[in-house]
């Protein structure tokens, strides 16, 4: 399954399934930008990856804000010369039902989640057609497809996300400039960022799992590697689930 391209910008790449994604591709030997607002944090996991023989680069990044995407664009393309590989993995969650959602709160997760895909996009497209090559993939949710209580801000950015990546997939594609979009919609997965619902949900969720267990970021990062591997060159548009079957029987 080998990965093609060479430099790779992992947003939100400091924590969870975007720390293992950068991990895993640069053992690949992809060259990772590891791009995240958690500056210190970033810098821990590109130090971690070099350490260990890869090559990365930390980032401070908001991907909400144009400037900052495309200032990230520019450095990975001066510093590794092109920006073959982005995963757009950055994400936030304010959970809570609609009488207490704040404007604040919506506004903040669909900025990050859906307004981040989108910046980085726009900034990575122009050198990823000039290099004709370019291999998109954007962490979803499966509550982008399901809904989930309280989660109206979430869900909402992550079903937009699975809207862009079709649409980036159909203007961004042609046989000359070889760019597929693709992306991944987990389920529950041990990060930092589920801690607060597997914390409510008293870890009643891993009985809906038919696999009996949450997923690891690891389990993404492998399906995130082949979705940018020659493998599935002719993959394009599509949001694999990888969440152990549990959108299968959840009732939503
Ligand atoms: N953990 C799950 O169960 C689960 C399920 C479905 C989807 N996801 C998605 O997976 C992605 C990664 O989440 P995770 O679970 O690894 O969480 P995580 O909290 O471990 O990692 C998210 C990272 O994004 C960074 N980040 C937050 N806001 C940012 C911003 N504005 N600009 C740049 N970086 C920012 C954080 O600092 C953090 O390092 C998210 O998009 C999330 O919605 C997670």
């Amino acid at each position: 399954m080998a990965v093609i391209g060479k430099s790779a910008i992992v947003t939100g790449g400091a924590s969870g399934i975007g720390e293992a994604t950068a991990r895993l591709l640069a053992t690949e030997g992809v060259k990772v930008v590891v791009a995240d607002l958690n500056e210190e944090l970033a810098q821990k996991t590109a130090a971690s990856i070099v350490e260990s023989g890869g090559e990365a680069s930390a980032f401070k990044a908001n991907v909400a804000k144009m400037e900052d995407a495309e200032a990230l664009v520019e450095f990975t393309v001066e510093k590794y010369g092109e920006v073959s590989i982005l995963i757009n993995n950055a994400g936030v969650v304010r959970d809570t039902l609609l009488p207490m959602m704040s404007r604040e709160d919506w506004d903040l997760v669909v900025d990050v989640n859906l307004g981040g895909c989108f910046n980085m996009m726009k900034a990575c497209a122009r050198p990823m057609m000039q290099k004709r090559y370019g291999r998109v993939v954007n962490t979803s949710s499966i509550a982008g497809r399901f809904g989930g209580r309280g989660q109206a801000n979430y869900a909402a950015s992550k079903a937009g996300i699975d809207a862009l990546t079709r649409v980036l997939a159909q203007e961004l594609s042609s046989k000359k400039r070889n760019i597929t979009v693709n992306g991944v919609a987990p389920g529950m997965i041990i990060t930092p960022l589920s801690q607060q619902v597997r914390d409510l949900t008293q870890d009643k969720i891993v009985g809906l799992v038919p696999l009996e267990r949450y997923g690891t970021s690891e389990d993404v990062a492998r399906v995130i590697r082949f979705l940018v591997s020659e493998d599935a060159d002719y993959i394009n548009g599509q949001v694999i689930v990888v969440d152990g079957g549990l959108s299968l029987g959840i009732k939503w």
